[in-house]
C-alpha cells in the first residue's frame, strides 16, 4: 500500500513530467486533470453554481427524473462503481433509488477527500458496504474482492468527465469499465450535448470570471509546486469551439511575448500563443453510441432534459 506521502510524491512527479512535456509541444498543452488542486476543485464547485453553467444542475435533474428507471434496470442488491468520486450528490440520487444496494466503490486520486465522502455515505446508507479505492481511473485499478456477481454491477461516470478524454483514451476507459462490470453489467454515463456555440461560450467564459480564475489557477499551481515563474497576469482565459473535435477548448493566451522558467527549464511564448488546458467534448446520441459501441457497450436508454442540453445514458455490456 502506498501511503499519503508516496502518493503525493508520485502525483508531483507526474505533474512535473506532464507540464515539462506539454510546454515543449508546438501547441503547448497541459492535461486537464491538473486543474483540480484544492483551489481548482473549489473554483470548479463555484462554476457549477453559476446560472450560465448548465451541466451540473441539468444532469442532476435528469438523474432525479430517471433514478427509478435506473433502479428498475439494475434490480435489487446492485453495486455501484464510481470513477472519480465527486461531492456525492449525484451518487446519493442513484443510491437513494436503488433497491437495497450492496456495495459502493468510489475511485479517486484524492485519498482524504475520498475517505471523508465515504464516511458521509456510510452515515446516510448504513446497510451499504462502502469500499473506496485510491487510484487514477485512467490507470488499471484493483477492485475489491467483495464485488458481487456480474450482472449486478454498474459503473457510474457522471459529469461529462468522459468529454475531457480524447477519443482513444475514452475508448480505453470505457473498455476498462466494461471489464469491471463483467457480463450483463451496466453503466450510467453523463455526457454534455452539442448545442449553439453561443450557449457554450457563456458556460465556459462566464461573466463573473470564475472559469477564467479556474483556468489561471493552473499557472499559480505550476509556480507553487514546480518552482515556476509564470507572470499569470500576462495570460488571459479563452474558451474556443473546435468544430472538428466537437469540443469547447480552454486556452491560456499570452498577452505579450514572455519567457518563463519551470523546474529549471525555460519556455518562450510569442504574443497570442496559447496553452491548451482542457477539451470538453460535446456529443449527440449517435456519437455516443459509436463511442460506446467501440468499447463493447450498447445504449439501453438515453435520457435528456426538455431542452436537450445534457444526457444520461444507460449502457449495457454488449
Ligand atoms: C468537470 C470536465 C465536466 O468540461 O464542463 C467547467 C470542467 N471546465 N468549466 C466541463 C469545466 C470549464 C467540466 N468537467
Amino acid at each position: 500500500m502506498l501511503d499519503r506521502t508516496d502518493t503525493l510524491t508520485l502525483q508531483r512527479e507526474a505533474f512535473r513530467r506532464d507540464v515539462l512535456e506539454g510546454l515543449a509541444l508546438s501547441q503547448k498543452t497541459i492535461p486537464a486533470r491538473w486543474l483540480y488542486d484544492d483551489r481548482g476543485s473549489e473554483l470548479f464547485e463555484d462554476i457549477t453554481k453559476l446560472d450560465e453553467y448548465y451541466p451540473t444542475r441539468t444532469e442532476r435533474a435528469i438523474l432525479e427524473r430517471h433514478a427509478g428507471d435506473i433502479a428498475q434496470k439494475l434490480g435489487p442488491k446492485a453495486s455501484l462503481i464510481e470513477y472519480g468520486a465527486g461531492a456525492g450528490i449525484k451518487t446519493e440520487i442513484v443510491l437513494d433509488a436503488l433497491d437495497d444496494p450492496e456495495l459502493y466503490v468510489p475511485i479517486d486520486i484524492a485519498g482524504d477527500f475520498l475517505e471523508a465522502s465515504a464516511e458521509r455515505l456510510r452515515g446516510r446508507f448504513p446497510a451499504l458496504d462502502v469500499h473506496p479505492v485510491v487510484g487514477d481511473f485512467t490507470d488499471d485499478i484493483d477492485l475489491p474482492d467483495s464485488l458481487p456477481d456480474e450482472g449486478r454491477r454498474c459503473g457510474f461516470f457522471p459529469g461529462s468527465t468522459i468529454g475531457n478524454l480524447d477519443p482513444k483514451d475514452a475508448v480505453t476507459f470505457l473498455k476498462r469499465m466494461r471489464g469491471h462490470v463483467g457480463r450483463g453489467g451496466r453503466a450510467v454515463l453523463g455526457a454534455d450535448l452539442k448545442k449553439p456555440i453561443e450557449d457554450l461560450r457563456r458556460a465556459y467564459d462566464d461573466s463573473e470570471g470564475v472559469t477564467a480564475a479556474f483556468n489561471q489557477n493552473l499557472l499559480i499551481r505550476i509556480n507553487r509546486e514546480l518552482g515556476g515563474d509564470f507572470p499569470h497576469d500576462a495570460f488571459h482565459h479563452e474558451a474556443r469551439w473546435n468544430d472538428a473535435e466537437s469540443a469547447v477548448e480552454m486556452h491560456l493566451v499570452a498577452d505579450r511575448e514572455v519567457s518563463v522558467s519551470v523546474a529549471g527549464q525555460s519556455f518562450d511564448f510569442h504574443e497570442g500563443e496559447t496553452i491548451h488546458t482542457e477539451s470538453s467534448r460535446k456529443y449527440d446520441r449517435a456519437s455516443l453510441g459509436k463511442l460506446a459501441g467501440s468499447a463493447g457497450w450498447e445504449i439501453e436508454s438515453f435520457w435528456t432534459d426538455d431542452k436537450d442540453r445534457f444526457s444520461v445514458t444507460m449502457l449495457k455490456a454488449a
